[in-house]
């Protein structure tokens, strides 16, 4: 820590009430704490759009969630909802409105940017990527040579990728299994050639989706889909019946050979992270059909308006965001740990990753500070349950960090099988006692244990986590879930002060990389000018690879 500047967000008087408390709690345990308040683990609950959080395994007692609501108040977060929702530009840095709630406004809804209703615009592309959806899923939309479309390739990167492949992955079990649906976002070749390679180019639909179109992985995979679809079927023409566009950049989507008329479009004010539920969710839609569709916007609407309703002492995101900034900020947890335990959430992990890292590794306030007194956002990662259990827990529950999880599960499987969904399901309870609870040095002496190994077999506990429960894992409440984590992530940004919504971290290696490419590709020997290492290692590559 060093002085704290007079903007600083932890120069306010709440947050300093808050680091008091946390320094107050010390290692305060959760078996003292379930220990002295028998109604605990029914009380820190939370029931809203279908989704039941318990998080009565935080380090919190009953003051730690007032002094943090009476911080967000201080860090404005009810304005910043407010203007949020207003369509004001509160992302500054870039100037842009913030407004992927409107993706998911039911018609009627009126939300303005800049003065103009974007509801009805919404809409309409909803509308035609029903329409287009329904040509493709019918088979009445016929490839060059007359043949349905029976394979879906998205082509993307980032934001662009992974929501769509996330929610294919998850909703697999209401897709239209007679289409093949595959993801294509490296750069590596191989991603490419993997993809396509068991693949009839007459049957095959490519759907380029970025929202600038001008990304590299993306150019060079769409490049290399149209090279691989002409080499079959020869006629450029028949580009016009196996691509279609997903942007808000128009012209490079006409210079790079797609009709406009067949371009699905998005706007500014959508940031690619925050996208899966614009166009950019076509592969989703052609997979899981326009009627699901709307079903999974219609859970992202009820956690929008939960949001921005909901007084914060019952608002999940609110919640949810704050125990972030708690765990992170005030308790020192580096990272989070999400794991769903559902088969059909493996890329949620992937997913959240670019959601809440993009949005809120940030080290500069929105006016401009550096950050030298507090730590922003957490790195996230995770794989489903059962596997963790077998791989890193081991770290969980007995490494000298604190790693705070969010267990995900659901009540009925969507493939009931025998005893599996029980087995799986007491998995997750089982796990999350056990790290609050541990097993004390005397329980393992109780054991027989002998001394020497009493320590190996201790588990220390106090290790909080969330528990996110749904009834099953349906369009909507794959919809609900994204959108607490969405506006989570607003909530924890607005308590540190930064810009949930550019990502200007992303652009030194992209710079970078193309002064590099030419000096890989250069017939004769370059003049290279990097640091010593940098240089050496073109020098090596280029060698081993000619
Ligand atoms: O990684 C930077 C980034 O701009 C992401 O924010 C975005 O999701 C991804 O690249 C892809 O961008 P685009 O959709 O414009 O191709």
């Amino acid at each position: 820590m060093t002085a704290q500047s007079p903007s600083s967000r932890a120069a306010l008087p709440q947050w300093q009430h808050v680091a008091a408390h946390a320094a107050a709690m010390g290692g305060t345990h959760l078996r003292d704490l379930f220990a002295a308040d028998a109604g605990r683990g029914e009380r820190l609950v939370l029931d809203a759009c279908g989704l039941h959080v318990d998080y009565s395994k935080q380090r919190i007692t009953g003051e730690t969630l007032p002094l943090l609501l009476k911080l967000a108040e201080a860090c404005g977060l009810r304005q910043r909802i407010d203007a949020m929702f207003a369509g004001e530009k509160i992302n500054t840095p870039e100037h842009r409105a913030v407004l992927h709630v409107a993706l998911r406004a039911p018609q009627g809804e009126k939300i303005l940017c800049d003065g103009h209703d974007v509801v009805p615009d919404v809409h309409e592309v909803l509308g035609r990527m029903a329409a287009f959806c329904r040509q493709i899923r019918s088979g009445t939309w016929k490839g060059h040579t007359g043949r349905p479309i029976r394979a879906v390739v998205n082509i993307g990167i980032g934001g662009s990728d992974l929501g769509p492949v996330m929610a294919y992955e998850a909703l697999r079990h209401v897709a239209d299994r007679q289409l093949t649906f595959r993801f294509i976002s490296n750069v590596d070749g191989t991603d490419f050639v993997e993809a396509t390679r068991d693949l009839d180019p007459a049957e095959t639909l490519f759907v380029i989706s970025s929202k600038t179109f001008t990304t590299l992985e993306t150019l060079t995979n769409a490049h290399s889909a149209r090279e691989w679809l002409l080499a079959k079927l020869g006629d450029p023409a028949a580009v016009a019946r196996h691509f279609v566009a997903v942007s808000t950049n128009a012209a490079e989507v006409s210079a790079f050979g797609i009709d406009t008329a067949n371009m699905f479009g998005f706007w500014d004010w959508v940031g690619g992270r925050y996208s899966m539920d614009s166009a950019i969710g076509l592969a989703t839609m052609l997979a899981i059909g326009p009627e699901l569709f709307e079903e999974m916007l219609a859970g992202f609407h009820a956690i929008d308006e939960h949001f921005r309703t909901t007084p914060f002492e019952r608002n999940l995101p609110v919640l949810h965001g704050l125990l972030a900034v708690w765990n992170t900020t005030f308790l020192g947890a580096h990272t989070i740990a999400v794991l769903p335990y559902d088969q059909y959430l493996k890329r949620f992990p992937a997913y959240l990753q670019q959601l809440t890292m993009e949005s809120n590794g940030k080290r500069v306030t929105l006016d401009g500070r550096v950050i030298d007194d507090y730590q922003t956002g957490p790195i996230f990662w995770g794989e489903p349950g059962t596997n963790g259990q077998h791989s890193f827990y081991q770290l969980i529950h007995q490494g000298t960090r604190m790693i705070p999880c969010d267990f995900i599960g659901f009540a009925q499987s969507a493939n009931p099988l025998g005893r599996h969904h029980d087995l799986l399901m007491a998995n997750v309870f089982a796990q999350a006692e056990a790290l609050a609870f541990g097993k004390t040095a005397d329980m393992v002496r109780a054991e027989g244990v002998p001394e020497s190994l009493v320590p190996h077999k201790t588990f220390p506990g106090n290790k909080p986590s969330t528990t996110i429960l749904a009834k099953q894992l349906t369009p909507r409440a794959l919809g609900s879930l994204v959108a607490l984590y969405e506006h989570s992530v607003f909530t924890q940004g607005c308590l540190w002060g930064i810009n949930s919504f550019d990502q200007w971290g992303v652009e030194l290696g992209k710079v970078l990389a193309k002064r590099i490419v030419p000096e890989l590709e250069s017939a004769t020997e370059p003049k290279l000018e990097h640091d010593s290492s940098t240089n050496a290692l073109i020098r090596w590559y280029r060698q081993a690879s000619s």
